[in-house]
């Protein structure tokens, strides 16, 4: 028989104590976290902790979003906030505050972090209360933040390219997939699905066959044509950052460097025949697609309007005043 250790019983000194030794070296990226449960903020990743009674952590009834915190300015803060307050919305959950109060929350949040470059996530679930599945036994719902510094993509996603996969796993159904809740089982699936074919990332093909979105970042073309294309939003997220993308872009038309942005439905056998593919969202920017199921886009090489497209958002993320809100760091 093999000896079977038993298991210790802590005091609540001897827990934290555990807690502590229990921060792994990656916890170096946790950078401060608010919890209403708390009613404050930690900058210790061992207090970086949930409920287990959460209706987040056990039902998975919470909504989160991700904004950027770049040279010491948040970047569309606001953009992010409405659509969590959209997405809270369509799970029932009424947040704890109202959302001048969330908003100055991931402010304060930010500037306790002493980061000026960083990823911006926050949560609100149902909250609390027990383990049951309706939320009427919740005592109030929660909000979380956390500041902390996002891995980031190889170089040469913007160098050589993306190679992407069609994903089998099937995605969410159009009402689940325009919601930002905490459940990503499938969007986690497309990605180790695409890991074990030897691509980057997968693409969500829709009910009707089209071009839906990727994992977590959405999926643009140019056409042979120089038309900018994309899907329609009413079967995948809304993604802020091609939202953006589309206004920017309007200066590439402008210049004729575009024909024309254009949103419908796109078959994949259109996207196949694109000069460009790109992968675009606030994690990844802008980045291309040089190879979808073995096959070369266009020349299969990085192309020049998802570089433009790239070079457009760090000049945003650097320039555009209504876009950005200062955090005010603590002086020192
Ligand atoms: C499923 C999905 N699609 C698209 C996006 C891109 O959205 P955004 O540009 O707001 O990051 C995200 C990321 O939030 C996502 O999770």
């Amino acid at each position: 028989m093999p000896r079977v250790e038993q298991t210790p019983i802590f005091t609540t000194g001897e827990a934290v104590e555990h807690l502590r030794q229990a921060v792994h070296t990656r916890a170096g990226n946790f950078y401060a976290m608010y919890s209403s449960v708390l009613g404050g903020i930690v900058t210790d990743p061992a207090l970086m902790v949930l409920p287990l009674d959460d209706h987040m952590v056990h039902r998975g009834h919470a909504v989160f979003d991700t904004a950027t915190l770049a040279n010491g300015m948040l970047y569309q803060l606001d953009q992010h906030l409405e659509r969590f307050l959209r997405s809270a919305e369509m799970a029932r959950i009424s947040p704890p505050f109202p959302r001048e109060q969330m908003r100055q929350i991931i402010i304060d949040t930010a500037a306790a972090s002493g980061h000026r470059d960083a990823s911006v996530r926050y949560w609100l679930s149902a909250g609390p209360g027990g383990f049951a599945l309706a939320p009427t036994e919740c005592v109030g719902s929660s909000f979380y933040v956390m500041i902390f510094g996002a891995e980031t993509y190889p170089e040469s996603y913007y160098t050589e390219g993306i190679k992407v996969v069609t994903s089998r796993v099937p995605i969410k159904p159009p009402f689940f997939a325009r919601v930002k809740s905490t459940n990503y089982l499938p969007n986690v699936l497309v990605v180790l699905e695409a890991k074990d074919r030897g691509a980057d990332n997968g693409i969500f093909i829709d009910e009707h066959g089209m071009v839906a979105e990727s994992s977590n970042m959405n999926v643009a073309f140019v056409t042979k044509n120089r038309v900018f294309r994309h899907p329609p939003f009413d079967a995948i997220l809304s993604g802020i950052t091609v939202l953006r993308i589309f206004q920017l872009a309007r200066r590439l038309v402008e210049r004729g460097e575009l024909q024309d942005i254009v949103v419908a439905d796109v078959a994949v056998e259109e996207g196949r025949a694109a000069a460009e593919m790109m992968l675009i969202g606030s994690s990844i920017k802008v980045a291309p697609v040089t190879q979808w199921d073995g096959q070369p886009i266009g020349d299969g090489k990085p192309g020049p309007i998802a570089r433009k497209l790239l070079e457009m958002w760090y000049e945003d993320v650097r320039t555009a005043s209504d876009q950005l809100v200062r955090v005010p760091y603590p002086e020192g």
